[in-house]
């Protein structure tokens, strides 16, 4: 036997008993006549103890350990000198009368602490050691209670889970497939799933009403703290439904959700906000509802005043900092350099200091009066102590750039509290988007989007207007979720496919098998997928999904535990008739 007891158990009601733990040597400590070692599994640390009365044989192997070497101990519990009240098993430590080497360790390339001594690569390679570590174990438990919530919840609404296929075809979530050679079918390729959208659609018609899987996808694009190569969706459909069912459902998950995970109750509905809403007010389909610091548009009382600067944009607007007229100089050129990066994209930034004693003081005094400020002020509803920030240039990127400086305000105001959430919905979406570089639409989510009934008859006039029953759920600036009503009627079907510059055989060959199945008699059908992994990074408070994956990918795609990707040998590449060229 390994073990009675894991070593985050024992407690002072324990004293006398002869317990046999096993697990990984944390510390090594060894003050003169007595040793302390810290022995840790995955459920904590007990401490045991070797002094003077240990039996020579065992100050033997003691003197032998080391550091994340597996002992197995068989001692009796008794209550220590010197308590602990930060461990758990503080009040007791393990005299030990047997000692097993059940497995030694070299001297680990980090120390396997809270607070690692290790760089980024280093632990990535040795993975499964920085996953011994408290908070990186920590995550993956959250991960894991998440995940059994969800499974527990959607059970409870009749969801049924069910796998869907990895080797598929092309799926229209627009980015890269990785693809895969059949080695059966020479010249053929399968592309793994971007997500399972097709299928759960088929299996609406064949009438799982309620259907959801916790599912891996595969995406080759960029990569970023918050987009990995491979991760995992909620993915879940409904029949019978419209987006008021779908929204008031997953409203009901992520409200149990953030009460059995995070103990916040939400009693109201979550904010629901439109797209061009959330566009005109945070530059952003995802905005951070933690604080306000909405942007005010001041093109109109603003223009005309012989500043050539504004006098020739598309667009002026601004936010407010409570609190901030009295930012140094320094404070404000560093905010100026801030929104001139490349990033962020802004030419200048424009600041009115709105002083306690209800002066003003700008960067543009020379062409405004203390009135045309007080009315910009007033518009933008500041006060007396308040800082206006101004940007202008053409309407998108001001607001693209707009939404960078009001995070980077939300952060050092500590407006962006991670212990804080604030979820809401963003719908009404367009329908589609116009990609200069293509000349020609895409969908703005995919191609089986349902437009708004009052917009369909804008397919022939004028579709950049439409918009989509489309929504995204989203926490603290998140992307957490999306999804749509889809179409179910092959007409429309064709319209949409007509708008995307899809051709009949296109859409045919692409897509064939869905547009049959519509032709079996599809329910009326809308869904949404959660990003399973930038949920548990919200939840868990932490900006990296990687943190969140047992074993993640680096920025370049790579695997560096296993060293993935790797070349393949030839005789490999030939039996699936491949050649690599150099
Ligand atoms: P969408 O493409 O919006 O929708 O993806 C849904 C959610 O998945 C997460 N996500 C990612 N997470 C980590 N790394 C990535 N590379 C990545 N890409 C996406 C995001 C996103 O909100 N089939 C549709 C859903 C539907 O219509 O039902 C879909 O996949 O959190």
């Amino acid at each position: 036997m390994y073990r009675t007891h894991t070593c985050g158990e024992l407690r002072i009601e324990n004293l006398g008993e002869k317990v046999t733990l096993s697990g990984w040597i944390q510390t090594i400590r060894n003050l003169g006549g007595m040793t302390f070692v810290a022995l840790r599994d995955r459920y904590g640390i007990t401490q045991l103890v070797f002094d003077e009365n240990t039996p020579e044989q065992i100050k033997n192997q003691v003197e032998e350990l080391g550091r994340e070497f597996v002992i197995k101990i068989i001692g009796n519990v008794v209550e220590r000198s010197s308590k602990n009240p930060k461990m758990p098993t503080g009040d007791v430590e393990i005299i030990a009368e047997h000692l097993t080497v059940l497995s030694k360790s070299e001297i680990p390339p980090f120390t396997i602490e809270n607070e690692t001594d290790g760089g980024d690569e280093i632990r990535m390679k040795y993975r499964y050691l920085d996953l011994r570590r408290n908070p990186v174990r920590e995550n993956l438990e959250l991960r894991h209670r998440m995940g059994q919530e969800i499974r527990k919840y959607l059970d409870g609404e009749k969801f049924m889970e069910i796998e869907t296929p990895y080797l598929i075809k092309s799926t229209p979530e627009g980015a890269r497939d990785f693809i895969v050679p059949s080695r059966m079918n020479p010249g053929e390729f399968y592309a793994l799933p971007q997500s399972p959208q097709t299928f759960k659609q088929l299996l609406m018609v064949s009438g799982f009403d309620k259907y959801f899987q916790i599912v891996k996808c595969f995406r080759d694009e960029d990569l970023r703290a918050d987009r990995q190569p491979e991760f995992t969706q909620i993915d879940c459909e409904m029949s019978f439904v419209d987006q008021e069912d779908v929204l008031n459902t997953f409203e009901g998950l992520a409200k149990y959700l953030f009460l059995e995970v995070k103990g916040a109750k939400f009693e109201e509905s979550f904010p629901r906000i439109t797209y061009d809403d959330a566009m005109n007010y945070y530059g952003s389909d995802k905005p951070d509802l933690r604080f306000g610091m909405k942007f005010s548009e001041i093109t109109e009382i603003a223009q005309g005043k012989g500043f050539k600067v504004f006098d020739s944009v598309e667009y002026i607007g601004g936010i407010v900092a409570n609190g901030c007229a009295e930012y140094s100089r320094k404070k404000v050129d560093e905010l100026t350099a801030f929104v001139q990066k490349p990033q962020v994209g802004a030419k200048g930034l424009v600041y009115v200091k709105y002083n306690q004693d209800g002066t003003f003081k700008s960067s543009v005094d020379k062409f405004f009066s203390p009135d045309n400020l007080k009315s910009w002020a007033d518009f933008m509803n500041a006060k007396p102590g308040d800082l206006l920030l101004i940007l202008a240039g053409n309407k998108n990127d001001t607001q693209n750039a707009l939404n960078v400086l009001r995070l980077e305000m939300g952060d050092r105001l500590g407006l962006r509290d991670k212990n804080k959430f604030a979820p809401c919905w963003v719908v009404d979406f367009p329908l589609l988007e116009w990609v200069d570089e293509e000349k020609r639409f895409f969908a703005k989510h995919h191609p089986f989007t349902s437009p708004k009934t009052e917009d369909i008859a804008l397919f022939d006039s004028d579709p950049a207007k439409m918009h989509a029953n489309a929504y995204d759920f989203v926490i603290n600036g998140v992307e957490i979720g999306g999804g749509s009503i889809r179409i179910f009627n092959a007409e429309l079907q064709q319209k949409m496919f007509n708008a995307l510059g899809i051709s009949t055989e296109e859409a045919e060959e692409k897509f064939g098998f869905l547009l049959d199945a519509f032709r079996f008699g599809a329910p009326p059908h809308g869904g949404i997928a959660f990003g399973f992994d930038r949920w548990c990074s919200v939840f868990g408070g932490s900006e990296s999904i990687r943190d969140y994956i047992a074993f993640p990918k680096n920025n370049s795609g790579r695997d560096v535990m296993i060293d993935s990707p790797s070349v393949v040998d030839e005789k490999q590449l030939k039996e699936l008739t491949l050649k690599v060229i150099k």
